[in-house]
């Protein structure tokens, strides 16, 4: 992990190697779907969001490992707040700079973190148990590719606006802080799908088969 264009130390690169892999625009992709596809939510049905913290096999692990994806929500809308205020005159530039260099820099490691303990250490292990939602663990794997690009995107706007912050311009400090504004609530749109199928896959796979990690 480095700071990009050597202006925002609290600010990393993703860092994902690798080339972003194209996906056709359909009821699979990241940026399109509503939901998971119909042949995906065979054990969502049997297993729904309102029986699963008092159901046996919810365990420490599941509860941290759904803990992590609040965290992410909650440092998105941080994040927000602090462009907000920026671009309703009511902060003080440097500070917000500060701050969103240090949320955002955060934010992306961890997210790649997470995103890589599952493609290589839960996902294959839950698409053995259940074959049935195999293609969905794929699907899965193929948001991170996705999210990484977007993830990229974020870095950059986030440092287009640490820039003009250090640099003490007030007018383009704006416009970059109405960039990253429009830029957040996308990515919290398909971070936010991403999260809510991953759970409805994952969760009820690990209350079906009782796996241990
Ligand atoms: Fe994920
Ligand atoms: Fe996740």
């Amino acid at each position: 992990m480095r700071a990009r264009l050597g202006l925002a130390p609290g600010v990393m690169d993703p860092h994902v190697p690798g080339v972003m892999r194209e996906s056709p625009r359909s009821q699979n992709d990241l940026a399109t779907r509503a939901g998971l596809p119909e042949a995906l939510q065979v054990l969502v049905r049997q297993y729904p969001r309102d029986i699963w913290q008092s159901h046996r096999n919810f365990d420490a692990l599941t509860r941290f490992w759904l803990e992590r994806h609040l965290m992410f929500r909650q440092l998105l809308d941080r994040l927000r707040g602090e462009t907000e205020t920026l671009l309703d005159g009511n902060a003080e530039a440097r500070g917000v700079g500060a701050r969103t260099s240090r949320l955002t820099g955060f934010l992306l490691g961890e997210l790649h973190g997470h995103h890589q303990i599952e493609d290589v250490h839960y996902f294959p292990v839950l698409a053995r148990l259940e074959p049935r939602l195999a293609a969905g663990f794929e699907l899965l794997d193929s948001d991170h590719h996705a999210l990484d690009g977007h993830l990229h995107d974020l870095a950059d706007s986030t440092n287009d606006l640490l820039r003009a912050i250090v640099d003490g311009q007030q007018a383009p400090a704006r416009d970059a802080a109405g960039a990253l504004q429009a830029r957040l609530a996308g990515f919290e749109g398909f971070l936010d799908r991403h999260l809510i199928d991953e759970e409805e896959l994952v969760i009820p796979t690990i209350l079906h088969h009782a796996p241990r990690f």
